[in-house]
């Protein structure tokens, strides 16, 4: 059970419309709860146990979305920016009824895993220092990363500004003149993946975030492309 609101405001925050439109909506007698038309759109319910109908079709109720988006480049993390786009102009309008920001941030220039909800809970402990939530990146270098590099990342890299960062996992992919790895990290320091490499002399020529403790990017997900997470992966995320 949860706590009656005033049914205006239940269909506005879900993106049906303002309260005025919703007000109309009842006048015309498009919106029923249960069985029954309602004549007032000041009526209070219970979302999670009465079942609300916007011309003859259920109304999805839920307070928190949780969306998974395959960040591209070129677009900026934060939710307004006066000449880039941002990931929040890449959502739908029924989604952004929800108020959602990015769950933390990738540069610009990096892809991948990015979490956009309104469960402001959520976000605050994914993104908790106290928390040590695992971040998995994909990363290409311009520089021979091998098998002696383990000990190096796990007994912690001093960053320019003299942080020494926490033991990361590296995994390799493929070392060469251009070297592909994963890197797991679990602080958030600003450009921390990049600033790593730049220590050991090397430039990260392409990263792409892929997980995000237990969430993994849906590699069905096209940059730019997003979907909701199922409940399990909610479940679970919150779990992480
Ligand atoms: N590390 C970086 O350098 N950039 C990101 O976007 C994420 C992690």
């Amino acid at each position: 059970m949860g706590k009656k609101e005033r049914v205006d405001k239940i269909l506005s925050n879900l993106g049906y419309g303002s309260r005025k439109e919703i007000k109309s909506f009842v006048k015309q007698g498009m919106i029923s709860v249960g069985n029954e038309l309602i004549k007032d759109s000041s009526i209070k319910v219970d979302p999670t146990v009465e079942e609300i109908y916007f011309e003859g079709e259920k109304v999805y109720y839920r307070e928190f979305i949780y969306l998974m988006l395959n960040k591209p480049q070129d677009v900026v993390s934060s939710t307004n920016d006066p000449i880039s786009k941002t990931v929040l102009d890449l959502i739908d309008s029924k989604y952004l009824a929800f108020n959602p920001h990015p769950a933390g941030r990738l540069d610009k220039d990096t892809e991948g895993l990015l979490l956009i909800t309104n469960d402001g809970k959520l976000s605050h402990e994914l993104l908790s220092p106290k928390k040590n939530v695992k971040k998995t990146y994909y990363v290409e270098v311009d520089g021979y990363v091998d098998e002696k590099y383990f000990e190096v990342f796990e007994s912690g890299i001093v960053l320019d500004d003299g942080y020494k960062t926490k033991p990361a996992k590296l995994e390799i992919i493929e070392s060469g003149y251009v070297s592909k790895v994963y890197l797991t990290i679990s602080e958030g320091k600003y450009h921390q993946v990049k600033r790593m490499f730049e220590s050991l002399e090397m430039n990260v020529l392409y990263l792409k975030r892929i997980s995000m403790g237990s969430l993994v990017l849906d590699d069905s997900l096209q940059p730019g492309e997003y979907r909701e997470l199922s409940d399990e992966e909610v479940l679970l995320l919150k779990k992480s």
